[in-house]
């Protein structure tokens, strides 16, 4: 039994250049970044920095997007080699299969179906927050079992998510330009925000910088983080502990700059240029972070901040209801490319995972209008419409965050692997420091792992375990891997 078959890169490179399936070599170093800032900038500034400040890390939550900035930045490293040694679409499961083999890269393409489209969830349910609040900010107020903080149903994120399905079905292309324009409208709102903010600021409201522990519902139980749980730590919230809580949740806010490596196919030299856009939007995209949050708390106080959409609702608090509204139309035209991405990104990587077999191949048929994974796109949608509408939006974020940090522990491993497997590839871009910085990265990854709540980790465990069960009981006898070795 040969779990640990791969797909050498040469064939992985030759396979897109199969004129059939080829996809057009059409963008540059500067289309990568702003694609990149499109799907990074997201739910996570816009909507958890205010969640994470008033129950988490307080006003330091600055400090909490500093060291998720830091983590992602030494993975963003190994990212950047893989994607210039292998420019082939399906980032982290492309890279596995060509280095550690069929069954680890089963193991990651399952694992970024969780984070994908639980992603779309979550920033669909943080697209319905900001609608919310701009409804109400035109006193056309939601009822709260349909929308806000807590409803039943959280209706306008189940409807977003299925606009969007039609639009992925239908096949629509976003084109660069609209992509652009909505990317700087959310660049702008964000920069609104820090230079707009800066005039209601009060110095009172970053003391204490970094509030004192304290024990909270939250964060008893299966709702403490593993590493409190393992070292007999008593739970708490705040605190220097609570700052890296806060890391491991607020670095969904980076999310996305794994997803620029899956267009390095279509980039015209991607040894160059896909490293320069996976670092270029990950390096603005943090300094935006940064400057965002200190401002945010600044003009509110953290134990008042709004969970649902904190940016423009700091600015109804100060009176500013017009720039609230502002913020929300922005923040909602940003948001929506953010979903429109990962669910993109989502059948995107089922399927490379349904055409080498591993899925069932019905999967990756096109339908014959539309030309898209029409049947792939539908369950897929309807899935996450499933997700947003009743899941509670943090336990959501949470679960994708461990999909991720994993992700990138595999990739940095792949990266030294493929270093000593096969040091004679042509690397355009070569991380510094192999060995010592994979395995850096790695060590930051799982401790910002060990940050999130013991729920979190089960969950994660069972879905992964439902996956080593579908590989052995279809993926593996189905491969076309395998069948290629059966027939040499
Ligand atoms: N980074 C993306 C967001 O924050 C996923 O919405």
């Amino acid at each position: 039994m040969d779990i640990f078959r791969t797909k050498s890169v040469e064939q992985s490179i030759r396979d897109t250049e199969d004129p059939e399936h080829q996809l057009r070599k059409r963008l540059t170093a500067l289309d990568l970044t702003v694609f990149g800032i499109g799907v990074i900038i997201g739910t996570g500034i816009f909507v958890l920095t205010g969640q994470v400040a008033k129950e988490t890390a307080g006003p330091a939550v600055a400090i909490s997007f500093v060291v998720a900035g830091v983590v992602c930045g030494l993975a963003a490293l190994c990212y950047a080699e893989f994607a210039s040694t292998i420019p082939v679409a399906g980032s982290a499961y492309t890279f596995s299969f060509a280095t550690l083999g069929e069954f680890p890269a089963w193991v990651i393409g399952w694992d970024l179906i969780l984070e994908l489209a639980l992603a779309a969830a979550v920033v669909a349910v943080g697209w319905s927050g900001y609608f919310t609040s701009m409804l109400e900010s035109i006193g056309l107020p939601l009822p709260a079992a349909i929308a806000g903080d807590d409803p039943v149903v959280n209706v306008p994120a189940v409807v977003v998510v299925a606009i969007l399905t039609a639009v992925l079905v239908a096949g629509i292309k976003l084109s660069s330009r609209v992509n652009l324009i909505l990317v700087i409208t959310k660049v702008a709102v964000v920069l609104l925000v820090i230079v707009a903010g800066l005039f209601f600021v009060k110095a009172a409201n970053y003391t204490p910088f970094v509030p004192d522990p304290v024990s909270t519902p939250r964060v008893e139980g299966l709702n403490a983080p593993l590493i409190q749980v393992l070292f007999g730590i008593t739970p708490v919230a705040f605190g220097v502990i609570g700052i890296f809580s806060a890391a491991a949740i607020v670095f969904f806010a980076f999310i996305g700059f794994d997803i620029v490596a899956t267009a390095a196919e279509e980039t015209i030299r991607p040894q160059r240029d896909v490293p320069r856009g996976i670092l270029g939007s990950l390096a603005i995209c943090t300094v935006l972070y940064v400057a965002v949050s200190l401002v945010v708390v600044g003009m509110q106080r953290y134990s008042r901040l709004s969970t649902s959409a904190p940016l423009s609702d700091a600015f109804t608090a100060v009176g500013q209801r017009w720039l609230a509204t502002i913020i929300s139309l922005g923040a909602l035209a940003g948001l929506t490319t953010v979903v429109l991405v990962l669910l993109l990104g989502q059948t995107r990587v089922l399927f490379a995972m349904s055409r080498d077999g591993l899925m069932p191949r019905s999967l990756s048929r096109v339908h014959p209008r539309f030309g898209t994974p029409a049947t792939l796109t539908v369950i897929i949608g309807v899935v996450t419409m499933a997700l947003a509408g009743f899941v509670s939006f943090g336990e959501l974020a949470e679960l994708v965050n461990i999909g991720t940090l994993f992700a990138f522990v595999v990739v940095s491993i792949g990266v030294w692997v493929l270093r000593r497997t096969r040091p004679d590839l042509p690397r355009a871009f070569r991380a510094p420091f192999v060995p010592v910085l994979p395995v850096v990265s790695v060590l930051a990854c799982l401790y910002l792992m060990l940050n999130l709540p013991v729920e979190t980790w089960l969950r994660f465990v069972i879905w992964m375990v439902i996956g080593v069960v579908v590989y052995f009981a279809y993926g593996y006898r189905h491969s076309r891997a395998g069948a290629a070795e059966t027939l040499r």
